[in-house]
């Protein structure tokens, strides 16, 4: 079955949330580590820490039972406390995540095409990620009109306006 129905995330998403942060980091299965090491890492954890802070907003994607599997979110950093994904204060950064086996069903799209309608209801004009070149996920955010505005040694920084 591939039927999903896609949600506003509330506070109660919390721990599903932190489960796609993890997917998220853990992308390179060469490179994973057990999750309570990603979750340890404030790096990574602040994309989902005090979540659902002022400002942020997501979606997530749940099975015709109504079970997660897969979510994408925003949220703001201070210019100060910087994202990998940081452009300006004032434009979320984006977080994206799908359960493996719910993966290439166009999950992960879907919820990209929610988030970016959130944002712009929320009054954003753009929105950014950062995503590591080697990750086929770059070619979905080209595809849905992410632009790459800084480039790192590995990793790209892409924006996308939202309307
Ligand atoms: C990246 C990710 C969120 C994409 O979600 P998804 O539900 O698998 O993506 P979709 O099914 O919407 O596919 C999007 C596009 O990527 C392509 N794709 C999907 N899986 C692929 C794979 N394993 N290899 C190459 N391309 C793939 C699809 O063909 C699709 O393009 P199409 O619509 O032209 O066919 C998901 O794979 C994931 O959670 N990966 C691990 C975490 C991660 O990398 N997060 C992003 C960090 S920046």
């Amino acid at each position: 079955m591939n039927a999903f129905q896609i949600r506003a995330a509330t506070s109660e998403d919390a721990r599903f949330l932190s489960d796609m942060l993890v997917e998220a980091s853990n992308w390179n299965v060469a490179t994973s580590r057990p999750r309570i090491a990603v979750l340890e890492d404030p790096k990574v954890t602040r994309y989902i820490a005090g979540w659902l802070r002022p400002g942020d907003f997501g979606s997530v994607a749940e099975d015709q039972n109504g079970v997660p599997i897969g979510a994408c979110w925003g949220r703001l950093f201070p210019a100060n406390a910087p994202g990998y994904g940081f452009v300006a204060s004032g434009v979320p950064e984006l977080t994206l995540g799908v359960n493996t086996q719910w993966r290439a069903r166009g999950v992960g799209r879907a919820l990209l095409q929610a988030v970016a309608r959130q944002a712009a209801l929320a009054g954003h004009a753009r929105v950014s990620l950062s995503v590591e070149r080697a990750n086929f996920a770059q070619r979905l955010y080209i595809s849905e009109g992410y632009v790459t505005v800084e480039s790192g040694e590995n990793s790209d920084t892409m924006v996308r306006a939202v309307h």
